[in-house]
């Protein structure tokens, strides 16, 4: 398995593991994760280095996606969405993905990574956002699932308020997908 930097080239095999990773029975969601692929790519807050991919051979196996977003007047970036085709789940990826965003990000010189999520982010490093005085809805359950990584903790005290992602994210009403 390697990492690579995400490219056009790579869209319908991307596309084909976030289907892998997010699909589900019965689902009467308007708006599937396995979307976003595109959206990102599209967006105002792509930054082609920033998207990677595992692949096995020439096969796309999972992706996570970091792009433009601020909290308050504070840039940094989102992470998201994260996913790994069904058959290769627990077998390292998802972290080796996560693992090469939080370096390339570190490298880029961002502050900080926020990101919608669960407990699987813990082991990275990432903390709730609440205590911080971040939010990203209305919703509560958003709220509660807001995570942070301060690459420069030096810039902790300084970012609070509403995470704002790139256009990807929201729907044509401006709400979060
Ligand atoms: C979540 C996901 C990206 C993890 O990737 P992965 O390649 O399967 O995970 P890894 O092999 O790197 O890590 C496996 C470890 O993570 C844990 N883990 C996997 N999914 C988890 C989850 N949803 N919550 C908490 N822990 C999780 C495993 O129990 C395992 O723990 P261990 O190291 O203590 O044994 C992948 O399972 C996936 O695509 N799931 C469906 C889509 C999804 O939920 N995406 C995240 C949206 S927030």
């Amino acid at each position: 398995m390697e990492i690579k930097t995400f490219k056009k080239s790579y869209l319908q095999g991307t596309k084909s593991a976030l289907k892998s990773a997010f699909f589900r029975e019965n689902s009467h969601a308007s708006f599937n994760e396995w979307e976003f692929a595109e959206a990102v790519l599209k967006s105002d807050g792509y930054v082609p280095e920033l998207c990677v991919i595992a692949l096995d051979g020439e096969a796309v196996i999972g992706y996570c996606a970091l792009t433009k977003a601020t909290i308050g007047n504070q840039p940094g970036l989102a992470l998201g969405p994260l996913g790994v085709c069904k058959e290769y789940q627990n077998r390292g990826a998802g972290t080796a993905l996560v693992q090469a965003c939080i370096s390339r990000a570190r490298a880029s010189g961002s502050a900080w990574i926020a990101l919608l999520g669960g407990e699987y982010y813990a082991r990275f490093g990432f903390e709730p956002g609440r205590p911080y005085g971040i939010m990203v809805s209305d919703r509560a359950f958003d709220n509660e699932h807001l995570q942070i990584l301060f690459l420069d903790p030096s810039i902790k005290s300084r970012v609070f308020g509403k995470l704002i992602y790139c256009d990807a994210f929201y729907d044509e009403n401006g709400h979060l997908l």
